[in-house]
């Protein structure tokens, strides 16, 4: 894969997910700047840490990446919030973070990133959804109901922006060995190397996915190998549905 010449923009580059993006964007030679909350230490082009409940900030990213690289073609949503329960444990606090991190954040970067896009004759950008958007899990009510929300809007830009040579897609986990997932584990008292042990076994691949799974497909959606897919939402999932 070949992204020299290209300049991309991560969001949640710090997290499992976000690194193997930054590190697979970088080894196909595109610039990349990386936004997290802290993004110290992480090798890149361009560094724009802050919150994305911020609006102003997340308003701004797109231009400051485009500012900082030179230009912006690839745009990556991948930060991710995650809340568990039903909604009768759902607290406010939980709304907002849920809302604001996986909906409102890319929603903003998207409005700011597509008509500077558009000015340079077009880009590509992936939002990281999840399998959890496309049907019901148990107990992660607005979770599922937030990357439900995230698929629909790429699935609307996607084809809306199309006519101006702006691809817009997403990409559909299902269970990925990351902070998210693990520290999910901890939280309900498993130990989780046993529990990602025995998740495996539910998956028909035989393993849950590794971040680079993940990654792979992402850069594959965002380099012109994928120039006739625009307003999907690839599931990447082992073959595993959603239970
Ligand atoms: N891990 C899984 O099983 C799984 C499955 C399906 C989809 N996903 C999605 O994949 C994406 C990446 O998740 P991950 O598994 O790598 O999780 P992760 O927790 O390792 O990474 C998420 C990153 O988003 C950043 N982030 C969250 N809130 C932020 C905020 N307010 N401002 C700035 N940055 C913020 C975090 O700091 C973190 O680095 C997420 O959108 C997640 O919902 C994950």
């Amino acid at each position: 894969m070949d992204l020299s010449g290209k300049t991309a923009l991560v969001t949640g580059a710090a997290g499992g997910i976000g690194t193997a993006i930054v590190q697979r964007l970088r080894n196909a030679r595109a610039r990349v700047a990386v936004a997290d909350r802290s993004v110290r230490g992480i090798e890149a082009e361009a560094h724009l840490p802050g919150d994305l409940l911020d609006p102003a900030y997340t308003d701004g990213l797109p231009d400051a990446a485009a500012a900082e690289l030179g230009g912006l073609d690839i745009v990556i949503n991948n930060a991710g919030a995650i809340t568990r329960g039903p909604v009768t444990e759902t607290t406010d606090a939980d709304w907002s973070l849920s809302l604001g991190v996986n909906v409102e954040a890319p929603f903003r970067i998207c409005r700011a990133a597509i008509p500077l896009m558009a000015g340079s004759g077009g880009g590509v950008i992936v939002n990281t959804a999840s399998c959890w958007g496309l049907r019901p899990g148990s107990n992660h009510a607005l979770y599922c109901m937030t990357k439900a929300a995230l698929a629909s809007l790429t699935q609307c830009m996607g084809m809306d922006h199309a006519h101006q040579g702006i691809r817009i897609n997403a990409v559909c986990p299902n269970e990925v060995n990351t902070p998210m997932l693990r520290s999910g584990f901890e939280k309900r008292g498993f130990e989780p190397d046993k529990a990602l042990a025995e998740l495996a076994e539910s998956v028909p691949l035989g393993r849950i996915a590794e971040p680079d799974d993940i990654a792979d497909v992402i850069l594959f959606l965002a380099s012109d190998a994928a120039r006739y897919v625009c307003g999907a939402l690839v599931e990447v999932n082992g073959g595993k549905p959603v239970s």
